[in-house]
């Protein structure tokens, strides 16, 4: 093997182009692939800005050529050469128009034939993908979307420096904070049978640097949730978290409004028009049976319950009587579109959101047609088709159940017809705030209020009084920032009063010595002073995700865990050994294993 020798690089291989033609230039990266052609041998080097072709010509130099043989995929080189102008040009490659002669290769590194191609949209199995992701890496694809991730946090850190933030770091061995997933706990080898909790948050740290009047802080910052992973959630994901002081709903509003402009113009160069839209929460879940409305398409969900306050059709009956909800969507000019076995397809997708069947009503020939028609009366036919302004072609699809039930497959459903007509364009992007949530969601399973947010954010001015007398109907001063229908990031205004954060804790069933347990340090900071304020924290890798058009989360972080929490790569989680595990005073079961 060699080393670089005196050869120091002089150029990266994807910047090269026409105007370096006749420099002497010195490259070093990967060779993609390697062709011989009689006296001649072309290579594709590679490095992190692309590629470019290099020849070894036996008359330009002979020891070149010869060690150029033992060149394969993979190996690692160092090249001099001399920039010319290619004879038969290659316009699929960024640097097809030129190649370089090289007088002297030393070859650094050899490699093993990789168990995965170095090549894009290569159709190995996501599995072989992370167990060799130094490798899956290296794949241009991948490459980039780091790079495009390295060049967002610049952005935004520039952005918040300029708008007068200060980065400040904060635990990640703490208490548990107040987020509501399940905690990644650390045992203490000097505290035995104590435990730290890896942070789901930095939430009452930061909100602790407002009290100590640091006045607007952020962080991009690791969190931990030990949560059911889906496409878009990873168990270490990363927040850019944000808190400012002295500020309300608007302000915190407008400040990452032009964030996100700012982001986006950097990143893609998509002009994002501010003010951005806002929907109320009651208006989003009324609308599109969900909080997080991707507004790139119709189908909103039409309430149509009082047609049927005396129905016949026992589904629809039952529904009313019990103050549920009978709900439709309506596709317009396109019953053809649905077949017999199209329309059960997607009663089976309904049924999966736990709802019981999926009726339709349709208009074909100036006929009004219904598998539940026979039940309906006149005036119930005539009110439908006025209230949907059913037209020829028109086909709606209802369910009828708990207003939950309804919203959540309704809410399904219009997403799944809408990617079946390829409606959704991959290049429009629909940022929207979703405001007034409620303080409260009542919890089935634990017959109480919980905080639908968390316990520290403020009630609307007007909804303080209903803490008390009317949780269900009391509003927060709570945002999240949805684009294309996914939740980009969430946030608040806290409460910066002990009077009404005891009266949240006693609204959320927790007594004054649970509160002081876990918030302890919290409540006792909040006696000495506590500016107004609040902040919001954007989830970095969804937020990629989008920038990168991206449908796997995994593809946006570099060493990503897998659906079950663990890393192929480096095997963990992994078996701690006996002595780290007496030395914590830890006792594995064989139930736990
Ligand atoms: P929240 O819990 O809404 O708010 O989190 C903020 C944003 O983080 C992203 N996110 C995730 N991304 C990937 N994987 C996950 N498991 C995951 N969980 C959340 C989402 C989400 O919108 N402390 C508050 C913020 C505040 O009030 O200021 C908080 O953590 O994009
Ligand atoms: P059934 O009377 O159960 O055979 O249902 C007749 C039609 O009504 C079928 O198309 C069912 O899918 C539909 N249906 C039944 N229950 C509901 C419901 N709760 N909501 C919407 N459609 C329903």
């Amino acid at each position: 093997m060699e080393t670089m020798g005196d050869l120091r690089r002089t150029n990266m291989c994807g910047q090269l182009s026409m105007s370096d033609i006749g420099k002497e230039v010195v490259l070093m990266g990967w060779v993609q692939k390697r062709r011989s052609l009689g006296g001649l041998i072309f290579a594709d080097l590679r490095d992190v800005t692309g590629l470019i072709q290099v020849v070894f010509d036996t008359e330009v130099n002979k020891e070149a050529f010869e060690k150029a043989e033992s060149l394969r995929s993979e190996f690692v080189i160092a090249v001099r050469g001399k920039v010319y102008e290619r004879k038969s040009k290659n316009l699929e490659m960024a640097t097809g128009e030129i190649e370089i002669y090289i007088d002297e290769l030393k070859i650094l590194d050899t490699a093993e034939t990789p168990p995965i191609y170095i090549k894009d949209n290569d159709d190995v199995s996501e599995q072989m993908r992370l167990k060799y992701r130094f490798l899956d890496l290296r794949k241009p694809q991948m490459q980039n979307n780091l790079l495009i991730r390295s060049k967002a946090s610049k952005v935004i850190r520039e952005f918040l420096y300029e708008n007068d933030f200060n980065e400040i770091e904060t635990p990640f061995l703490t208490k548990p904070s107040p987020e509501g997933a399940r905690d990644y706990l650390v045992p203490s080898r000097v505290n035995p049978g104590k435990f730290y909790a890896l942070p789901q948050s930095p939430q009452l740290f930061k909100q602790l640097l407002m009290v100590s009047g640091m006045n607007r802080y952020f962080q991009i910052v690791r969190c931990f949730r030990d949560e059911d992973l889906r496409a878009n959630r990873q168990p270490e994901f990363t927040q850019v978290d944000l808190e400012m002081s002295f500020v309300d709903v608007e302000d915190v509003i407008e400040l990452n409004e032009r964030l996100l402009q700012r982001i986006f113009k950097e990143i893609i160069n998509v002009n994002i028009e501010l003010p951005i839209k806002r929907m109320s929460y009651q208006v989003a879940m009324d609308k599109y049976g969900c909080d997080k409305p991707d507004l790139r398409f119709g189908y909103e969900l039409i309430d149509i319950s009082e047609i049927f306050a005396n129905s016949e059709f026992n589904a629809f009956k039952s529904t009313y009587e019990s103050n549920g909800k009978i709900k439709c969507i309506k596709i317009d000019g396109s019953a053809d579109e649905f077949s017999k076995k199209g329309i059960q397809k997607l009663e089976k997708f309904v049924k999966t959101y736990g709802a019981k069947g999926l009726a339709w009503f349709k208009m074909e020939n100036g006929i009004f047609d219904s598998p539940i028609a026979k039940f309906l009366s006149e005036t119930e036919i005539n009110e439908l088709i006025s209230k949907l302004e059913l037209k020829e072609k028109d086909i709606a699809f209802v369910v009828a159940d708990k207003e939950s039930v309804v919203n959540t497959a309704l809410g399904a459903l219009r997403i799944e017809v809408a990617k079946e007509k390829n409606l959704i364009d991959p290049n429009k992007y629909e940022l929207v705030w979703i405001t007034d949530f409620p303080l409260f969601e009542y919890s089935e399973e634990d017959d109480r209020y919980v905080a639908k947010h968390h316990p520290f954010t403020s009630p609307v001015d007007e909804d303080l009084d209903k803490i008390e007398s009317d949780p269900g109907n009391c509003r927060a001063k709570a945002y999240d920032i949805v684009i294309n229908g996914d939740e980009m990031g969430g946030g608040s205004i806290r409460i910066n009063n002990s009077n009404l954060q005891s009266r949240m804790f006693k609204a959320l069933g927790l007594s004054v010595e649970e509160a002081n347990d876990k918030f302890g340090y919290l409540l006792e900071a909040f006696k000495y002073g506590v500016p107004p304020h609040g902040g919001l924290a954007f989830g970095l890798d969804r937020l990629m995700m989008v920038l990168t058009k991206s449908d796997n989360i995994r593809d946006v972080i570099a060493f990503p865990k897998t659906q079950s929490a663990s890393c192929l790569m480096t095997e963990a989680p992994a078996i701690a050994t006996e002595k780290q595990l007496k030395e914590l005073g830890i006792q594995v079961t064989e139930n736990n294993i």
